[in-house]
């Protein structure tokens, strides 16, 4: 098989940031997906119907050229159910960060006491706004997102009617822990789908593979892919795709974040089919991949997606040492590296 369609699909979880950043990211998204879930965490983050809706139009215009829905979130704070009922219709989910867990979250939360939260997440099960979580503790780095674990469930269970998303798991633990309760669904990365904690810092390290939650160990890994490649209903593709200038990423003090937007479709469909090897197993591949990359979550948020096809050919990619705009200069993963896939 030397071509796959892929029909509408869906970023989940992606950081398009702002101004000159956001145009030199958001078209590389918007070629090729037919609307992605964005991430409000903004330096301030989005927390107001105004932010909000000029955050929207900035989006819109730096995708101008493409058919691109950009699902819009804001950043969790306490909100009084008057001010849910009012910014629902501009919104597809509520972003919960956990306070200075990662990049730009300094405003989030430091009590998970369900008595604190209720209110809220009351007033959004009722009107049926999805929680999205970046589900981490302040612990020791590699046990972060287990940590975390316990609280997903305490959620799970006092708001049954709430959708949880648990955003970019990383650990064979997560993977049990989202089948286990109806209300819990997940995103997974491109890039947990590839590398572990040694692809990182196991050889020269690596600033460019640097994010949160931090790559795991090879069994987290192989639990990833079997979960997202299975067909599951539960689990949607989310890219995390987090620009920072490479200034910012080959320096002292790395920041977290890595850039996948522009190679993501092009390596799921390797991921998906490299262990194909008939037409029969090409084919459910391709119907697995359709649901991870799409009709999952069109189910999950409830969302009706624009039309767009894209057609991956099998012809090598060479992945692009830098993407810029003005003065702004963005290294993507594997830069200067070869995929097996491109896009028509
Ligand atoms: O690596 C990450 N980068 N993880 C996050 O959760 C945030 C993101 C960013 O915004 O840079
Ligand atoms: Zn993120």
């Amino acid at each position: 098989m030397n071509k796959i369609i892929l029909n509408n699909p869906l970023d989940m979880h992606l950081h398009l940031r702002d101004y000159d950043m956001l145009k030199l990211v958001a078209p590389l998204s918007s070629k090729q997906f037919s609307g992605a879930l964005i991430m409000p965490n903004l330096v301030p983050p989005i927390t107001t119907k105004d932010m909000l809706k000029d955050y929207k139009k900035r989006i819109q215009l730096s995708t101008s050229n493409d058919n691109f829905e950009a699902y819009m979130t804001i950043f969790f704070q306490l909100y009084d159910k008057k001010f849910l009922e009012d910014i629902k219709d501009d919104i597809t989910a509520i972003k919960l960060y956990p306070a200075g867990i990662t990049t730009n979250s300094d405003g989030g939360i430091s009590s998970f006491d369900i008595e604190t939260l209720r209110a809220t997440l009351e007033a959004m099960s009722d009107l049926n706004i999805p929680l999205s979580i970046h589900g981490e503790s302040d612990g020791f780095v590699m046990d972060r997102e287990n940590e975390f674990l316990p609280i997903y469930e305490k959620l799970a269970v006092n708001f049954p009617n709430l959708k949880i998303i648990m955003e970019h798991i990383t650990t064979k633990e997560a993977c049990d822990m989202v089948l286990k309760y109806d209300n819990l669904f997940a995103t997974i990365t491109l890039h947990h789908l590839l590398i572990t904690l040694d692809d990182l810092a196991g050889g020269l390290l690596k600033p460019h593979l640097f994010c949160k939650p931090i790559a795991k160990r090879y069994e987290d890994k192989k639990a990833l892919l079997f979960l997202a490649t299975s067909g599951n209903d539960k689990v949607m593709f989310g890219s995390d795709s987090a620009p920072h200038p490479t200034s910012k990423k080959e320096s002292c003090g790395c920041a977290a974040g890595i850039f996948t937007a522009p190679i993501a479709l092009q390596y799921l469909v390797d991921i998906f089919i490299k262990d194909s090897f008939d037409e029969n197993q090409i084919k459910t591949a391709t119907k697995n991949l359709q649901k991870f990359l799409s009709y999952n979550a069109v189910k999950i948020y409830g969302i009706k997606p624009t039309k767009k096809q894209i057609t991956i050919v099998k012809k090598p990619f060479k992945i692009p040492a830098n993407y810029t705009y003005g003065d702004i200069v963005v290294t993507p993963m594997d830069a200067n590296e070869q995929i097996n896939w491109s896009i028509l």
